[in-house]
């Protein structure tokens, strides 16, 4: 682990208003700090109910070198369990998914039940004390379907959270969709440089130029035109006569992306619904509708719900189909992005919906983004990468994303902040 020295030292080189210097996107002792004090403290997205939906469905999740099993108990409860043996420490499920009776350990068969409990072992029933070799739990939350989970042993608090991601998830109904389609990708690039690339649309115009047909992200203070304005303006306000018979709300009316993460307040999660171009109901490649309206939707000009919660997810939901991201910490140098395309639980492949036009849209978004990704940890690798100042009114997200992750380095030292 790195010394208090090391991180004094790598602190004194951030300047405000400028990207961190390279150690942090490069050097093995600051990913380690980032696993300690970002990945085992905060409460990390797992997937979704709707995959692990009947007693014994498990998905598993690599978070560093822990592997965590999520599952669904006799129960039908959700539940977080280490996934090492308590005999001697042998991983027990190395699939990603899958059913389970019980839980059998594949070294000497130590059976342990769907609630973690130790039911036998072997040969040995006499001379130990079940009671004291349950596998290890893990904090969980269920939040409109989505599920998280907690490494550290006090987790924060999570209600808070829940507050302000349930209700505006709810009515894409993500409890009652099934996934269509999920793609691992390894992106050659430390995970914070991911983050940044997701905070701003500065990007967008060159690198994106389907995802910003259907946005208006990519505007911002120094570039929305009186012509733009007025179209948003005005969808704006069609969109809050309309949603508003069905109980929905536009929460974000800028053009420009909304404002998170607040490292001022540690507010880690942030959900908002805001109107996609005029004529686009989905993130699809021509804005048409790709699949059955999912969850309470009961016609397609939903606009676009988004949802993130630091340090791994983020989401796009249209109305007939979500997108999901989520990220896991493999390296100082990658990261394994997981893309998740979820449509309503009764949409028939072939027949509602064609995975040709589901998928496209963030496919290439993804691809282009994680490119950029790889070529930019290529540049700040390099001896002659300085660190170069941001655009107050492109980059402020980044800004923001950079002064929460410092925030979380620097809480656990010493009660500085
Ligand atoms: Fe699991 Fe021995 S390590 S039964
Ligand atoms: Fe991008």
């Amino acid at each position: 682990m790195a010394s208090d020295g090391y991180l004094e030292t790598l602190l004194a080189e951030c300047k405000p208003g400028r990207a961190l210097p390279g150690a942090f996107y490069t050097d093995d002792a600051l990913y380690r700090l980032d696993v300690e004090r970002v990945w085992r403290r905060g409460w990390l997205f797992a997937g979704y109910t709707c995959e692990i939906p009947n007693p014994g469905d498990y998905i598993t999740v690599s978070v560093d070198t822990d592997s965590i099993l999520l599952l669904r108990d006799d129960s039908e409860a959700l539940r977080g369990l280490h996934n090492v043996c308590r005999h001697r420490g042998s991983l027990l499920c190395d699939q990603p998914s899958g059913q389970l009776g019980k839980i059998v350990c594949p070294y000497h068969q130590w059976v342990y039940g769907r609630d973690g409990s130790l039911l036998t072992c072997r040969g040995m029933q006499e001379t130990v004390d079940k009671s004291e070799l349950s596998l290890v739990p893990v904090p969980v939350h269920e939040v409109a379907g989505m599920i998280y989970f907690c490494l550290a042993a006090e987790p924060p608090d999570f209600e808070a959270a829940r507050e302000v991601m349930a209700d505006l998830a709810r009515p894409q109904g993500f409890e009652r969709a099934k996934v269509a389609k999920s793609i691992d990708y390894d992106i050659r690039a430390n995970w914070k440089l991911v983050w940044e690339n997701n905070r701003e649309c500065y990007h967008c115009n060159v690198g994106h130029p389907q995802y910003i047909k259907a946005n208006y992200d990519h505007y911002n203070a120094n570039d929305t035109s009186e012509h733009i304005q007025t179209q948003i303006d005005a969808i704006v306000a069609r969109s809050e006569q309309m949603w508003a018979e069905c109980g929905l709300a536009v929460t974000h009316k800028q053009a420009g992306m909304t404002r998170f993460p607040d490292a001022e307040h540690n507010i880690w999660y942030s959900a908002n619904r805001t109107p996609l171009s005029e004529g686009w109901v989905s993130e699809s490649m021509d804005g048409r509708q790709v699949a059955p309206l999912m969850g309470q939707y009961s016609h397609p000009d939903v606009g676009t719900l988004r949802i993130r919660t630091m340090p791994n997810f983020w989401n796009h939901s249209s109305c007939d189909h979500a997108v999901t991201t989520r990220l896991l910490p493999t390296g100082p140098h990658s990261t394994q992005a997981r893309v998740i395309w979820l449509v309503h639980e009764n949409a028939v492949e072939g027949k509602d919906y064609s995975l040709d036009e589901l998928l496209p849209f963030w496919q290439l978004t993804s691809k282009q983004d994680w490119e950029i990704c790889g070529r930019q940890q290529r540049g700040v690798s390099s001896s002659a990468y300085r660190p170069g100042p941001y655009s107050l009114d492109k980059e402020y997200n980044v800004i923001s994303f950079v002064q929460w992750y410092l925030h979380q380095l620097i809480g656990y030292e010493g009660g500085r902040e």
